[in-house]
């Protein structure tokens, strides 16, 4: 196998920054590729909540007081290092005073609202990753970048790098984690971040209504295209709403775009070994999962009954999540013997709403809004059911996390979900999940209560997540997919 090298960009890695599953896959990946013997390094924004001793980030003298210039205005970046944690992945943290040393990733967390200067902000980001390429002398065979926030790389190496020769011949791939968020902003942006329209004019990174969209500039400039799981590739080409638009643009881009699923670092995301358990467990010894279900039942407030399944969410409560089917399902869901649990932060409305419920079912329904990935483990290990009604879902985690821990998942007919869960069959115990038909509330009651009868009977019950628990989704095989695509690119 090839060794390359790869400089990876992301705007959040677990465990140092986290709004999402992108956090996740950004810090596995890499170590992934790593393990194959690549050269690997990561770049993200030093947060304020980064804490330089906690993460043993080291100053780089080299790396202090880089200039980096935008639209005339130049911003001074000191960049520092660190190691991905139990990992030999070298990362460096851009800090840039103004712009990065907040409480929030993308939001301001009093507001909630996204930072209005969010386009300056990934802009020097991005530039400041390429200059300190050049002062480090470090040239990468390939620039791995993910989401728009990284999105302004394959287009400044095509436009304003494109006569440097410290650039010459590095490749781009772009990796699309979400469509529902992808950088839009008013055209006049573009001009402050050094966007010449006139050199990315049509069909580049403008919409038909002449909005810069930044994702839209990275399908074009990239080099190459993917997204997060196969399924969820050919519905965003197939079907224009789940593509938002994008269909045309993603289907001119031929072979150059695939469909790669995500894998999970089972170093973290296993039973039998979780370090943010009270009880570890496995497929020879489930006592520790019923263990901690009576840990979570405690720390909710509800009171544990063998007889009683706990369903449980963890996921941002929004529209894409389909929180507002799960709201409209409640009264329904609430009727059966079941427990259920929420664990996240989101659109205020819904979260109102279904808090409510907390009030009129006490001990039936709890909600935590935040999000705690300590208590995120727990609710894993310590539930019976796992849900994610998604109404889009590029390629999901949490559903993956739940077959591990011997969590039977509920999802949805779509993108990632559709990819890793089979439809359990009831008479031979085959499959490993549920799958509601429809996308409405209706079609989630029938199946939930499909589940809850599945639970009265507990031999077949414990047969399922016996099998389920063993199914594997390592990144090896996936990360071997990315390596495949960098040496088509680089020798094209
Ligand atoms: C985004 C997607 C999710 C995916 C994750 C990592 O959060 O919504 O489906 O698993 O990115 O790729």
């Amino acid at each position: 196998m090839e060794n390359f090298k790869i400089l990876y960009l992301a705007s959040e890695v677990a465990p140092f920054a986290k709004a999402g599953g992108l956090a996740d896959v950004t810090s596995a990946l890499p170590k992934a590729l790593k393990g194959l013997n690549q050269e690997i390094r990561l770049m993200m924004p030093k947060y304020k909540f980064i804490n330089d001793r906690k993460y043993i980030l080291r100053e780089v003298i080299r790396l202090r007081e880089i200039k980096v210039t935008i639209g005339g205005v130049t911003k001074i970046a000191n960049v520092k290092s660190a190691f991905l944690p139990e990992s030999k992945v070298q990362i460096y943290f851009i800090e840039i005073e103004d712009l990065f040393n907040r409480l929030g990733i993308y939001n301001d967390p009093k507001t909630k609202e996204p930072y209005p200067d969010n386009a300056i902000r990934f802009a020097y980001f991005s530039k400041a990753a390429l200059e300190t390429l050049k002062i480090l002398s470090w040239q990468p065979n390939i620039i791995h970048c993910n989401d728009w926030q990284s999105a302004f790389v394959p287009v400044y190496l095509k436009t304003v790098y494109m006569n440097d020769p410290f650039f010459k011949g590095v490749k781009s791939v772009f990796t699309i984690h979400n469509l529902t968020s992808t950088g839009s902003f008013p055209k006049e942006t573009a001009k402050e971040i050094d966007f010449d329209e006139s050199q990315t004019k049509e069909g580049g990174m403008f919409n038909k209504d002449g909005e810069l969209n930044l994702t839209k500039g990275a399908i074009y400039f990239s080099d190459f295209l993917t997204t997060v799981s196969e399924n969820y590739a050919n519905e965003i080409i197939a079907n224009d709403e789940t593509g938002f638009g994008f269909g045309t643009i993603l289907d001119e881009k031929g072979e150059k775009f695939e469909g790669i699923l995500n894998g999970v670092d089972y170093g973290i995301w296993s039973p039998e070994k979780d370090k943010l358990l009270p009880h570890q467990y496995s497929t020879e010894d489930m006592n520790g999962k019923l263990e901690n279900k009576k840990t979570l039942l405690n720390r909710l407030g509800l009171k544990f009954d063998e007889k009683t399944p706990l369903l449980s969410m963890i996921a941002n409560i929004e529209y894409q999540k389909g929180f507002d089917l799960v709201l409209e399902a409640m009264e329904e869901l609430l009727k059966e013997q079941l427990q259920i649990c929420i664990l996240g932060d989101g659109d205020r409305e819904i979260t109102k709403e279904l808090y409510k419920f907390t009030k009129s079912h006490p001990g039936q329904f709890s909600m935590n809004i935040t999000f705690d990935d300590k208590m995120s483990h727990l609710v894993e290990a310590g539930s019976d059911l796992f849900l994610m009604p998604s109404r889009y879902e590029p390629c999901g985690l949490h559903q993956i996390y739940s077959l591990r821990y011997g969590t039977i998942p509920i999802v949805s007919k779509i993108g990632g979900l559709y990819d890793t869960v089979d439809e359990i069959d009831l008479e031979s115990g085959e499959g490993t999940g549920f799958l509601i038909e429809e996308l409405n509330a209706k079609s989630l009651v029938k199946t939930v209560k499909k589940s809850i009868e599945l639970f009265k009977d507990t031999e077949k019950w414990d047969k399922i997540r016996q099998h389920i628990m063993l199914e594997d989704f390592s990144w090896e095989y996936s990360a071997k997919r990315y390596l495949d695509i960098y040496n088509r690119v680089i020798n094209e």
